[in-house]
């Protein structure tokens, strides 16, 4: 059951960025004497006014096309970005007075992670796992037990990641992230680029976590099915904004059918964003 004590509470929390253009005008050599002084004016508004609670053993998933702001709103939760306005908490912590008891409860495990690729999973996570000070002898059991329930076989744990494919090393990813039992996960396209049956390993896993470890669970993903399956809510974000939020199910219900058939989270998502996900990540 899903508890009712708030995880993550987001405020009215708003991040944007110079973009390049404006980054670009800013170098003295690019801009004219006379625009020297003023500083550029364009910013990219990333994260736009959110507000949004996660409540304890929640699996919560973040909808957007590409540029909407999921990573970005990933990163301000994890104290990897400071929000230009508005207030993020923790389980009552809040991410810029209390950075460090916030990265203790926390673990972020994105798309693009770094890795020694000459070093091999087992080395990768037991790296990890003296950085997080975790118990050598414990967290090796536990790296071995959570890459082989993810499905990555045991006689590959040795070798360099150099040589595993994408999905594999994403999968040591996700593993890095669970060694330290944060009590939230934040995932940022967990499954993107896997292959249906790996697909099926992080899902599961991901219950797992939150059926036998207590853990709250943030999430973003492409996969509109994964999100109907996996979510207990979500939110739907477009150009920084949410523009909505709900469970599945009244999400699905939100949305009138077409011709009878069943409304599913693409229609929902393309009713709120006036965007195809699918035509949108094909760019
Ligand atoms: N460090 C940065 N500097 C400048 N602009 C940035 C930075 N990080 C993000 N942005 C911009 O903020 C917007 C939101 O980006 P973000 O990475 O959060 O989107 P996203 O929803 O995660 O997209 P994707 O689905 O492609 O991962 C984009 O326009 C992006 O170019
Ligand atoms: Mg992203």
């Amino acid at each position: 059951m899903i508890g009712t004590q708030v995880a993550l509470h987001v405020e009215n929390t708003t991040k944007s960025f110079a973009n390049s253009e404006a980054k670009r005008q800013w170098l003295p050599v690019r801009r004219k004497e006379a625009d020297k002084t003023k500083p550029p004016r364009k910013r990219i508004v990333a994260v736009d006014h959110v507000s949004m609670d996660v409540r304890r053993r929640e699996i919560f998933g973040i909808l957007g096309a590409n540029g909407s702001g999921k990573s970005t709103l990933i990163r301000l939760i994890s104290t990897l970005l400071i929000p230009d306005e508005g207030c993020i908490t923790v389980f009552d912590l809040d991410v810029t007075r209390d950075e460090m008891a916030v990265k203790r409860l926390i673990n972020r495990v994105s798309v693009d992670a770094a890795f020694f690729k000459k070093l091999s999973a087992m080395e990768n996570l037991m790296y990890a796992a003296r950085l997080y000070g975790l118990p050598t002898v414990e967290s090796r059991d536990k790296a071995v037990r959570i890459l082989t329930q993810l499905g990555l076989p045991k006689e590959r744990l040795y070798e360099p990641l150099e040589d595993m494919s994408r999905g594999m090393q994403q999968k040591v990813a996700v593993a890095r992230g669970l060694l330290s039992s944060p009590i939230m996960l934040l995932l940022d396209e967990p499954t993107t680029g896997l292959d249906p049956r790996s697909k099926r390993d992080v899902q599961v896993f991901v219950q797992d976590l939150r059926d036998a470890h207590d853990a709250t669970i943030l999430l973003t993903t492409h996969d509109m099915d994964e999100a109907d399956r996996l979510c207990d809510r979500i939110a739907i974000l477009d150009q920084g904004r949410i523009k909505v939020l709900d469970t599945p199910a009244a999400l699905r219900a939100s949305v009138p059918s077409d011709n009878g058939h069943e409304t599913t989270m693409e229609d929902v998502f393309l009713h709120y964003t006036g965007k195809n996900l699918k035509e949108d990540v094909a760019e």
